[in-house]
C-alpha cells in the first residue's frame, strides 16, 4: 500500500466542518500550524500538528514531503465549466473588444450556435484528445475534480458524443469530472418561436437517455431572456429531477428573470452566475441550501458588473467560486485568474475564497462526503503551494503557485 506523509507545513488548511459553508462560516478554514497530513492508499487517516502527529507513526514506512515553508491545501473543485467543445470563438472576442455585446451576437446567429457547428463536426476522439490537454493545464494550478458541461449539440449524438468524452476522460485522466447534461443551453435558428416544442423534445428525445445511459449527475438550463423563460426552466428542471439527476441553472446572468428565485423553489444544488440576481432571490438562497455559484471570469472577459459576491456572504449564502471555462463568454481556466478577482473585485477574503473553491465548490458538485477538505476519510486529493502561507495566493496575482498536486494519494505534479 502507498503510505504517504506530509509534515512541517507552516499552513495546513483543513476546511473542516460543515459542508457547505454559509456566511461568516466561509471564514472559518481550520488552519493548523506547523501542520501534518498521513495518506494510506487513496484516502487521509490523519490530521493534525505535525508534533503531535509524528508521535504516532514511523517516518520510515512513509514517503515524506517536508512542507516547511510551503502551504498545504484541499484540491481546487472547479465546479462549473464547459470543458467539452468544437472550435473556438477568438473573433467573436474581437468583436466585443470593438463594443459589439455578447447577447446580439448571440441573436446574429453566432455565439453558441458557432459552437454548435463546430462541435457537431468534432468526433470523440478529438474530444478526448483535446479534453486531455485541458485537464493538464487545470491540474497544474491545483484543480483535483472538474465539472464539465455538454449542451454545444443540442441534438441526440452530439450531446450524448460530448458526455461520453467525459466519461472516457474520467477513465483516463486523474482530473474527476462530474458531468452535467446542459441539452437546453440555446435556441437555434431553426427553433426560434419553438422553444417549447425543443424543451419537449430535449426531455423526450435527449434526457430520458441521457438519464438510461448514466451519462450525467446534473442538469442544467440556461435560463436567461430570449433564451429559455423561467416556465421552460421550469418544465425542463422538474423532468430532470424525475429522471434521477440533480440540478443547476444558469441564473440571473445578463437580465434579472428570476432564476434564483426557480433555483430555490426547485432546489436546485447550485444557482449558477448571478450577476443579476435580485434582493429578494439572494435572500432566499441564504436560506436555502443551494449553492451560489459565482463566475467572475465570465464578469471580467464580458466587461460586465461583478456578482454581488460580499452582500451574498454578508447575507448568508454558501458561495462557491467556479471558472465557466467555456469558448465564448470565458475562455480561461485560470484558477489564479478567479483567486484575484474574487479577491480585488469581489472584495471576498482569502478564506472565503479557499472555502468557495473547495468545501463549498465540493456540496456544489455533490461530493461533500469524500472531497473539499482534508479529513480523516476524504480522498487525499490536496495541494502544496510554493509559499508559506494562502496570502501568497492572491498577493502574487493571477500567478500558478501550486507547486506539488496530490490526486487520489499520488504525487500527480511538482516532487
Ligand atoms: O455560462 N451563459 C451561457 N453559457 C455559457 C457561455 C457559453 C458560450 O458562450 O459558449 C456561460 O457563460
Ligand atoms: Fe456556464
Amino acid at each position: 500500500m502507498k503510505r504517504l506523509i506530509i509534515k512541517n507545513a507552516s499552513e495546513l488548511i483543513t476546511c473542516k466542518g460543515k459542508s457547505p459553508k454559509h456566511g461568516k462560516d466561509m471564514s472559518d478554514i481550520g488552519l493548523i500550524k506547523n501542520g501534518c497530513v498521513v495518506v494510506e492508499a487513496d484516502k487521509i487517516v490523519d490530521v493534525g500538528a505535525t508534533d503531535d502527529i509524528l508521535k504516532k507513526y514511523d517516518e520510515y514506512d512513509y514517503a515524506v514531503i517536508d512542507a516547511k515553508d510551503k502551504a498545504v491545501l484541499p484540491g481546487f473543485i472547479d465546479s462549473h465549466t464547459h470543458l467539452i467543445f468544437g472550435g473556438y470563438r477568438a473573433d467573436e472576442f474581437s468583436w466585443r473588444m470593438r463594443g459589439d455585446n455578447y447577447m446580439s451576437i448571440m441573436e446574429r446567429g453566432g455565439g453558441i450556435t458557432s459552437t454548435v457547428r463546430a462541435t457537431r463536426n468534432t468526433s470523440l476522439e478529438e474530444f478526448v484528445e483535446v479534453g486531455k490537454k485541458r485537464l493538464d493545464k487545470i491540474l497544474d494550478m491545483g484543480v483535483t475534480t472538474v465539472e464539465g458541461k455538454s449542451g454545444y449539440g443540442l441534438d441526440y449524438e452530439t450531446e450524448i458524443r460530448q458526455l461520453e468524452a467525459m466519461q472516457k476522460l474520467n477513465e483516463i485522466h486523474s482530473v474527476d469530472i462530474v458531468p452535467t447534461f446542459l441539452g437546453p443551453h440555446s435556441v437555434l435558428p431553426e427553433y426560434k418561436g419553438r422553444e417549447d416544442f425543443f424543451i419537449d423534445f430535449m426531455i423526450n428525445e435527449v434526457l430520458n437517455k441521457v438519464a438510461e445511459k448514466n451519462l450525467a449527475e446534473f442538469a442544467d438550463i440556461f435560463c436567461e431572456k430570449n433564451v429559455f423563460s423561467i416556465e421552460q426552466s421550469r418544465k425542463f428542471l422538474t423532468a430532470a429531477k424525475h429522471a434521477g439527476l440533480k440540478l443547476k441553472i444558469h441564473a440571473d446572468e445578463m437580465v434579472q428573470l428570476g432564476g434564483t428565485e426557480l433555483a430555490v423553489e426547485l432546489g436546485c444544488v447550485s444557482a449558477d452566475h448571478l450577476l443579476q440576481a435580485s434582493d429578494e432571490g439572494i435572500k432566499k438562497l441564504s436560506a436555502s441550501n443551494t449553492i451560489a455559484t459565482l463566475l467572475p471570469a465570465t464578469a471580467f472577459c464580458l466587461k460586465e458588473e461583478y456578482a454581488r459576491g460580499r452582500h451574498m456572504i454578508d447575507s448568508g449564502c454558501a458561495v462557491a467560486l467556479a471558472t465557466d471555462f467555456n469558448p465564448g463568454s470565458c475562455f480561461t481556466n485560470s484558477i489564479p485568474l478567479i483567486i484575484a478577482l474574487a479577491a480585488l473585485h469581489m472584495n471576498m477574503s482569502i478564506e472565503e475564497i479557499i472555502t468557495a473553491l473547495t468545501v463549498n465548490a465540493a456540496a456544489a458538485v455533490n461530493r461533500s462526503d469524500t472531497i473539499g477538505s482534508i479529513e480523516i476519510g476524504k480522498k487525499a486529493d490536496i495541494i502544496i503551494l510554493e509559499y508559506p502561507s494562502i496570502n501568497f495566493l492572491p498577493y502574487h496575482a493571477t500567478v500558478n503557485i501550486v507547486e506539488t498536486v496530490i490526486k487520489n494519494g499520488q504525487i500527480v505534479r511538482g516532487k
